[in-house]
């Protein structure tokens, strides 16, 4: 049996889970309709649901065809949401389920490096959301026993590449849009170290085109790497290690933000 079958016959046993729980709400009549009865019915999806199981099956796909797409959906559901969904739409025809139930729209809250607080940029949030669901648990360093690096290397390479790298086939903005390394995976130092040297505003038509380039360009490296890694290839170039030496979850150019005066964490296990 395929992977395919595989998913298409746990979405049949969910629907029979979900037609008793149905059925059992109707018996106990009208009034027991109420949200704790459905919650019972949804617990009992949730736990029996095809999508507690991952990773998800993955086909390769496309690299400027995704970043294509993903340029598109950024005028539609912004950054994170766009990344996802330029690889989640593909894999929906491809592979199906659970793919199909999978709320693509819903990480739209990404835009803006989240909720628009300039944290981490959406596009790095929603390649790693990505990867997650498709090489599954977890997450970073380059000697993670489930060799998942994809995401880790993600924002190595977006916060060490002059981006965007990606040349959308039919521009929305004619204006010719720079290229800015931001040393950082977050949304406010790259989006404003952009503004600095372009001139651009956060409201321009321009600043509006280049993140969505920049969401295209990550898709881009995303679909690369994840073909690789499909294919057994995929080698990680980040020597980045959570915690690093300096035992504080963070970036390790540290004086990038506090200067000359980095402060000390405890080091010794407390
Ligand atoms: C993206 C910017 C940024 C980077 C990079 C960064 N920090 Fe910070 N860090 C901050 C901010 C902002 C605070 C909060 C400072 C405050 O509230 O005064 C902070 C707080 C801290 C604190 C808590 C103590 C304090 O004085 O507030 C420690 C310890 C710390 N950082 C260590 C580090 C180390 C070590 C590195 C490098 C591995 C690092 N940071 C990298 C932005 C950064």
């Amino acid at each position: 049996m395929d992977t395919k079958e595989l998913f298409q016959n746990e979405i049949s046993r969910r629907r029979l889970l979900i037609n008793a729980g149905a059925a059992a709400v109707g018996a106990a009549g009208f009034w027991a309709l109420t949200s704790s009865k459905l919650g019972l019915v949804n617990t009992a999806e949730a736990k029996e649901g095809p999508t507690e199981k991952w990773p998800w099956p993955y086909v390769k796909l496309d690299p400027d065809k995704t970043a294509e797409i993903a340029y598109n959906e950024w005028y539609r559901v912004f950054c994170g949401a766009a990344v996802i969904n330029a690889v989640f739409s593909q894999l929906r025809e491809k592979v199906g389920e659970p793919y199909k139930s999978f709320p693509v729209d819903a990480f739209v809250f990404l835009e803006g490096g989240m909720a628009g607080w300039g944290t981490v940029c959406g596009s790095n949030a929603g390649a790693n959301i990505v990867s997650n669901v498709i090489i599954g648990p977890r997450i970073a360093g380059p000697d993670c026993e489930h060799g998942h690096t994809v995401g880790s290397d993600m924002m190595d390479w977006y916060a060490n590449t002059a981006l965007p790298t990606y040349q959308p086939k039919e521009p929305k903005q004619k204006t010719a849009i720079i290229q800015t390394t931001s040393n950082s995976p977050l949304c406010h130092i790259s989006v404003g170290k952009w503004m600095q040297k372009s001139g651009f505003s956060l409201g321009s038509a321009e600043r509006k085109d280049r993140c969505a380039r920049v969401a295209a360009s990550v898709t881009h490296k995303l679909v690369l790497d994840l073909n690789d890694w499909k294919d057994g290839k995929f080698k990680p170039k980040s020597t980045w290690k959570p915690g690093g030496t300096v035992g504080i979850t963070g970036q390790q150019n540290c004086t990038e933000c506090h200067g000359d005066k980095v402060p000390t964490p405890p080091m010794a296990k407390k």
